[in-house]
């Protein structure tokens, strides 16, 4: 495992940014994993902007995005496709049709899951995994337990979850969705490379427990201890305890 520890956390966003330009520039048609929350705004950022500045063509890539909230449409302002389009695929020249995010309120939610495996596999598999972590331990929803052979399923959200993310829902825990569709931690492994990212002193507590503590379905990010080829991006807060 590479672990990188920056000053400053847009040290962490620039090298996380340029680690991911490096997988778009290395292949005509790339295969990224992408992830949501607030670390990864600022990624986004420095990815538009070096495409703004013709640094970066998107032209061939494809994405995958980690997870949906349950019951939250593409035109919803707090849906992950909704981030998704905001952050980066509005900016730049992803093709249609090959930025995907699980679909929400997909009438069979299971047939969902099925779907995403399947045109996961059928891309050819994801290059390069990009992941926050959440206070639970989770990576994507993965809440635990997580059994480290899952797939892309319906979890119901932790409640600690529900309350960290509920500042989109104008701070009310009740308002966050209860389920949401994540790619299974047996699907995220399969990724070629994984790149977690993490920053501030918020994260420090479970940042250790994920690189240090016994490997457990219960901190489903430890699943990343199986992998041969893991990037982890800190900055000196969220590296304060490990
Ligand atoms: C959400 C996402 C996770 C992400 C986490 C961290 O829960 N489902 O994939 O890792 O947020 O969020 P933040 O970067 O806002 O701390």
């Amino acid at each position: 495992m590479n672990i990188i520890v920056t000053d400053h956390p847009d040290q962490a966003f620039q090298r996380t940014a340029g680690i991911i330009a490096d997988e778009i520039r290395s292949s005509s048609t790339p295969v990224l994993g992408l992830a949501t929350g607030r670390t990864m705004e600022s990624i986004y950022r420095l990815l538009v902007q070096q495409y703004e500045a013709g640094m970066l063509d998107f032209s061939g890539a494809t994405s995958f995005n980690l997870d949906e909230y349950v019951g939250l449409s593409a035109a919803d302002p707090n849906s992950y496709s909704h981030y998704m389009r905001e952050h980066l695929f509005a900016h730049v020249n992803m093709p249609d049709g090959k930025a995907h995010v699980p679909d929400g309120v997909a009438a069979d939610l299971d047939a969902e899951c099925a779907r995403y495996e399947a045109i996961i596999r059928a891309s050819g598999g994801i290059g390069l995994q990009l992941l926050g972590i959440g206070e639970t331990g989770h990576i994507g929803f993965n809440e635990p337990p997580s059994a480290f052979d899952s797939r892309t399923r319906v979890v119901h959200l932790d409640e600690v979850t529900r309350r960290q993310n509920s500042g989109m829902f104008g701070n009310d825990p009740e308002r966050v969705p209860e389920r949401a569709l994540t790619m299974g931690v047996g699907t995220i492994l399969e990724a070629r490379h994984l790149l977690l990212v993490a920053v501030g002193d918020g994260k420090a507590a479970i940042i250790n427990d994920a690189l240090n503590g016994p490997i457990s379905e219960d901190v489903s990010a430890t699943a990343i201890r199986f992998h041969d080829n893991v990037t982890v991006i800190l900055d000196r807060a969220a590296a304060s305890i490990w």
